[in-house]
């Protein structure tokens, strides 16, 4: 059983993503992470994260262990990720891994293109969306609960370029599956988020693996 989690920045995929994997007794792949790592490889190595052949050796480079860096989060580790995202050469040597994680033992896996391009037929595609003002308060909360300042106009500005970055690009942008089921969070806290995904997947469950 394959379910993806997309939607854009901010929008309470990984919590409910991690949520669900548990739930269901699945693996759970945050695919962000990779694209965190590899613009942090990038940036370490003194590069511009928009340069497609330092951005692919990074990727080529990329190890188990870079996903546990502690320093994956932040305005700069964002906008790293998002540059990265954008080069095809770098979407293509993921996509192998992000498959095989899925096909080992089914999985949980968040992102903006898993119902799309990773796995078009996952079991079930959740596209999770809340407003722009919605998610920077959220993004907000959470910069300011690990100790960063964060100003409000700023995170929004910030969330509406990434947006902007994900859905423009050429390759793999950020839209829902045609089959996708949608859910707002907006006015939804985590465990109401949470009990509205597991509906919408029991309808997309065959019989036998309810
Ligand atoms: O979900 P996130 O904020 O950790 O993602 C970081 C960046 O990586 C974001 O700009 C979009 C990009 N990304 C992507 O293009 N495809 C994915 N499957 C996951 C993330």
């Amino acid at each position: 059983m394959i379910v993806a989690v997309d939607g854009p920045a901010a929008a309470g995929k990984g919590t409910l993503a991690r949520r669900l994997a548990a739930a269901l007794g699945l693996p759970y792949l945050d695919t962000g992470l990779l694209y965190r790592a590899v613009g942090r490889r990038v940036l370490d190595a003194g590069h511009d994260p928009r340069d497609a052949r330092c951005a692919l050796a990074a990727a080529r480079a990329l190890r188990p262990e870079d996903l546990a860096r502690g320093d994956l989060r932040g305005p700069v580790a964002d906008m790293a990720a998002t540059n990265v995202a954008a080069i095809a050469a770098v979407r293509a040597e993921l996509l192998e891994f992000q498959r095989r994680f899925g096909r080992e033992h089914g999985a949980v896996l968040d992102g903006r293109d898993i119902g799309t391009v990773v796995f078009p037929e996952a079991t079930a595609k959740l596209f999770v969306t809340a407003s722009a003002e919605e998610r920077a308060r959220r993004r907000q909360a959470e910069l300011q609960g690990r100790g960063m300042p964060a100003d409000f106009v700023q995170v929004l500005s910030e969330i509406r370029d990434r947006d902007a970055q994900d859905e423009n690009r050429p390759v793999a942008p950020l839209r829902p599956a045609d089959d996708a089921l949608l859910l707002d969070t907006t006015l939804l806290d985590a465990d109401a988020a949470f009990a509205a995904a597991m509906a919408l997947i029991a309808t997309r469950r065959p019989s036998h693996a309810v």
